[in-house]
């Protein structure tokens, strides 16, 4: 084994009960004006949307809201958002919610700044001036957007796209677990596979190195058997499981950070653009493949991954497929398709093996061309 290992994480990621509350000082730091980013209804769900308010009233901090940002943001409303920070003159944006809400939020923080960069121009402009500062209030467990320097949007032609560098780290992370309580059933399953997608994908990325593979352990550990509970029953996890979760997506996160994401990812995308699947549920349908082509490369980690899952690929593979149970079918044209949309994947080169189109196009044609 080696010990080299690499890491920059900019964020300042405060953890733990009522951490708003306990450090407003850095609101008051951050400006007078700020921009809050969310979508529809988590941020007022989940509690994080009233308790800023009301730190923010406390302070005379003038704030807007735009929560218009929904599932897979397109770049358009987010440069909807950049222009809105603007005009009203924001100091700072704090972004609330699960992935779609907290990768929104770091772009509007570059189009605030950026009057030259508009809609899809995000991924091929040079970004001139220094983005707006954010901090994000996670409320899911699963994304581990808090702590990457990634905004994963979606393209005025429908694609999903990610953006990365350092412009796109937030300043502060608050992490409450209390905000992701109120998340229901279908998603908390959907975003423990997300984090546990990230943790397994980049431990053996070729960008991943020994510590990422240590904070990926220490979340697979974490999730697993929660997902095996939750595979068991309906029932929505205890408090306790729900803390496990927020912070193992964080630990998903720090190694997601460095590693990156692999074919699962890729391939995911497209279940999502085309046939609505949620990300989480996306990406886990590959990881069981993902981990036969691992244990060619890494086997020795391949086994260390299950014994900190204390179960067995046939278990995992069942319990993935459990939940990953969707009732449509891919022509053979569109995996013909995907095939060639897929030829220069970076999500492939990040992957063990030299996993690459062909052999993609096949898993799809196995998974869903029935
Ligand atoms: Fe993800």
């Amino acid at each position: 084994m080696t010990y080299d290992f690499s890491f920059y994480m900019p964020v300042n990621v405060i953890g733990g009960n009522n951490t708003l509350q306990k450090n407003k000082n850095i609101f008051s730091e951050l400006g007078k004006k700020c921009l809050i980013v969310t979508g529809s209804t988590s941020a007022k769900k989940s509690g994080a949307l009233n308790d800023l308010i009301e730190i923010f009233n406390e302070l005379n901090i003038e704030y807007a809201i735009f929560d218009k940002i929904t599932e897979n943001p397109l770049t358009a409303t987010c440069y909807e958002g950049g222009v809105m920070a603007r005009e009203f003159g924001a100091d700072f944006v704090v972004g609330i919610g699960g992935g779609s809400p907290l990768d929104a939020s770091k772009a509007v923080c570059v189009y605030a700044t950026n009057p030259h960069i508009v809609n899809d121009g995000i991924y091929t402009e040079k970004v001139k001036n220094k983005p707006l500062p954010l901090a994000v209030i996670g409320t899911t467990s699963g994304t581990g957007s808090e702590v990457s320097g990634v905004s994963v949007l979606t393209r005025e032609n429908g694609r999903k796209q990610s953006v990365s560098g350092k412009n796109y780290y937030a300043k502060y992370a608050f992490a409450d677990a209390k905000y992701t309580y109120s998340v229901p059933f279908y998603t908390t399953v959907s975003t423990a596979l997300d984090a546990l997608a990230h943790a397994i994908e980049s431990a053996f990325s070729p960008r991943g190195d020994f510590l990422t593979q240590q904070f990926a352990l220490i979340s697979v550990k974490m999730i697993y058997p929660i997902l095996e509970k939750l595979s068991k029953s309906n029932e929505l996890p205890s408090t306790d499981d729900r803390d496990a979760l927020y912070f193992a997506s964080l630990y998903a996160g720090f190694a997601l950070n460095k590693g990156g994401t692999g074919f699962p990812h890729g391939m995911g995308y497209a279940l999502t653009e085309d046939f609505n699947v949620p990300h989480g549920l996306a990406c886990a349908v590959f990881i069981p493949e993902y981990l036969r082509e691992a244990e060619k490369s890494k086997p020795q980690l391949h086994k260390a991954f299950f014994d900190a899952m204390g179960t067995t690929p046939e278990e995992l593979e069942k319990i993935v497929t459990q939940f990953c149970d969707f009732d449509f079918t891919i022509s053979q044209e569109k995996i013909n398709e995907y095939e060639i949309r897929w030829e220069n994947l970076k999500n492939f080169k990040n992957s063990p093996t030299g996993f690459n189109n062909k052999d993609a196009a096949r898993l799809m044609a196995d998974l869903f061309a029935k």
